[in-house]
């Protein structure tokens, strides 16, 4: 498992000087089964960037977008539900890179219907170039949109689209 985490400044000062509470935006980044292998895993397909790369990239692009993401990766599937019905709380949206579970889960599925949060769904690979067994995703249809292999650009791309929706739908 991974983490990383960012806090930058929740105050900032407007033009007349005045500091004033900005709303800072809290993303959980998930990645499913075997992402944790990345750099060493299938690179023809999945790049040599590794999961602790794409984190650390990930935080220093929420800075940028005045938000804050925390990442985990996990290979069980219930570890994922339960991070997914943990993250109301604390969290506006999620950004999951489910892996295989992406075609086989309906419990991952059910789990971000239950928690009605923005989801975006990404993907390293262009999941429709490959096996059609890889072509259906569970995630899909509850997540607002899906970004699919643009590698790591995936993530970052992701994370603006994300970022984006919640600012401009509270
Ligand atoms: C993946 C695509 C999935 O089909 C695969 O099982 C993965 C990675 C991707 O990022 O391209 O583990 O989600």
């Amino acid at each position: 498992m991974t983490a990383a985490l960012v806090v930058i400044d929740k105050y900032r000062t407007g033009l007349n000087g005045v500091s004033s509470h900005s709303s800072l935006i809290k993303v959980l980044v998930l990645h499913g089964p075997n992402l944790n292998l990345l750099g060493a895993r299938e690179p023809g397909i999945y790049g040599s960037v590794t999961l602790a790369e794409i984190d650390s990239m990930l935080v220093a692009e929420a800075n940028q977008l005045q938000a804050e993401v925390e990442a985990m990766q996990s290979n069980h599937e219930g570890v994922l539900v339960d991070a997914i019905q943990a993250a109301k709380t604390k969290f506006q949206g999620i950004l999951i890179n489910a892996g295989a579970y992406t075609h086989t889960s309906v419990a991952l599925r059910d789990a971000i219907a239950a928690v009605k949060m923005p989801t975006v769904e990404v993907h390293l690979s262009n999941i429709y170039q490959r096996e059609s067994f890889r072509h259906h995703s569970y995630i899909a249809s509850v997540a607002i949109g899906q970004i699919s292999g643009f590698g790591v650009q995936s993530y970052r791309l992701g994370l603006h689209a994300l970022i984006h929706h919640i600012r401009h739908s509270n």
